[in-house]
């Protein structure tokens, strides 16, 4: 397979990031392709790509030779490149988040449509590459979200197309801030078939930091397709075999203030606010000034506080539950309650005052704990 097929280096780091060009993988179409083959998909379809980058998507062509085949991205160089190497699409180069309707690509309003492709996830308001990060283009008021991965798929709702095979962050489906934006998609379509795997897999990657993708065939279910409460129960499995769901365990956050909040304690103790794992990794925990990022804690929750510093050290965790919320096991926390306090207040005497090195079996103790916590082999 040509590399430039599945290589954005045209771009510079920060157009790579606006644009969101991270290119698939060929083992993913080849997977979608597969998933697609299981359903009855006939030449009456046509299968569109419409942020098509260098056409990655459009290999599919070898099983299904009949079908017509529509690409569409705003990068004129990513475009020049499906073309040498697709010839048989037909292509336009617009933006593929205004005025959104099948006209404009060419798709006749009876015909059966496949959405294919891997839409840029671009989240304007993370703090990651934060400053890179700008709004582009015009994008439709009624798809318009802080994501513009979100957007592409109420794109597709919009579009009425049949079957959704596209490649997006895992936290869309299981962060119900994203659900949420994303609800108008998903309660239309349920899900056949998906893989997750480590965003790291695509190129360019390196300086980003990692996080879980899912590569998944929808298909149209009006108002029969998923909700919140299915999601909460439905088993992921990961390219590498294992499986996960998001009730296997209890969460942290059920339990404790994630974010600021009005009420004050006596003695006031700070922890900066909670989202999901991979922030805590990257982030703060116990506070020695107030900031407008500050959460108070209820002093009577303090291990729990603990337990989330504690987790920051030493859990080793692996890449599909970096969008997760911190989970423990409940009954059996007060195992570890008292150890996690001690190591808190040990490593954070400027704020606890001047406290002994816990003994080595207490850190045991609580680091097996966070194994079993994020182990789900
Ligand atoms: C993640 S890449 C995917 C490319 C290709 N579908 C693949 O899977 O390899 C996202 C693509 O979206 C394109 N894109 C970003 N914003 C767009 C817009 N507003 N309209 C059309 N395409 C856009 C980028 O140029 C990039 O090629």
């Amino acid at each position: 397979m040509n590399p430039k097929i599945n290589c954005s280096n045209h771009l510079t780091d920060k157009n790579r990031i606006n644009l969101g060009s991270f290119y698939t993988p060929h083992k993913y179409v080849k997977l979608i392709e597969q998933w697609l083959s299981k359903e009855q998909i006939d030449s009456s379809y046509v299968i569109g790509d419409l942020t098509c980058g260098g056409g990655a998507f459009f290999k599919l062509k070898d099983k299904f030779a009949q079908n017509k085949f529509i690409g569409n991205d705003i990068d004129e160089y990513a475009l020049n490149t499906a073309k040498t190497y697709f010839p048989f699409v037909t292509y336009s180069c617009l933006n593929a988040f205004s005025n959104v309707c099948r006209v404009k690509f060419g798709i006749k309003s009876d015909k059966k449509l496949i959405i294919v492709g891997n839409p840029p996830y671009n989240d304007t308001t993370s703090l990651i590459n934060g400053s890179l990060k700008k709004e582009l283009f015009h994008i439709d008021e009624d798809i318009k979200t802080r994501d513009l991965g979100i957007s592409a798929l109420l794109s597709y709702n919009k579009l009425n197309a049949d079957y959704v095979a596209v490649l997006h962050p895992l936290s869309y489906l299981i962060k119900q801030a994203n659900f949420k934006l994303g609800e108008r998609f998903f309660k239309n379509y349920k899900i056949l078939d998906h893989v997750v795997f480590n965003s790291q897999e695509f190129e360019n990657t390196s300086k980003l930091s990692a996080f879980p993708v899912i590569a998944v065939l929808y298909k149209r279910q009006v108002s029969n397709g998923l909700n919140y409460q299915s999601i909460k129960t439905f088993q992921f499995h990961t390219i590498e075999g294992i499986s996960f769901s998001l009730k296997d365990r209890d969460y942290i956050s059920d339990y404790i203030e994630k974010y600021p909040h009005k009420k004050r304690y006596t003695p006031e103790i700070l922890f900066y606010t909670q989202r999901d794992i991979n922030a805590l990794k990257r982030g703060k925990t116990f506070l020695t000034t107030r900031t407008s990022a500050a959460v108070d804690v209820n002093p009577k929750q303090l291990p729990l506080y603990c337990y989330l510093d504690c987790f920051k050290r030493y859990a080793v965790i692996p890449y599909f539950l970096g969008n997760f919320n911190v989970p423990f096991i409940k009954n059996e926390f007060q195992t570890i309650e008292k150890d996690v306090v001690t190591i808190s207040r040990y490593y954070h005497q400027n704020i606890f005052g001047e406290s002994k090195k816990p003994e080595q079996q207490k850190i045991e103790n609580v680091r097996s704990y966070i194994e079993k916590v994020v182990s789900f082999i």
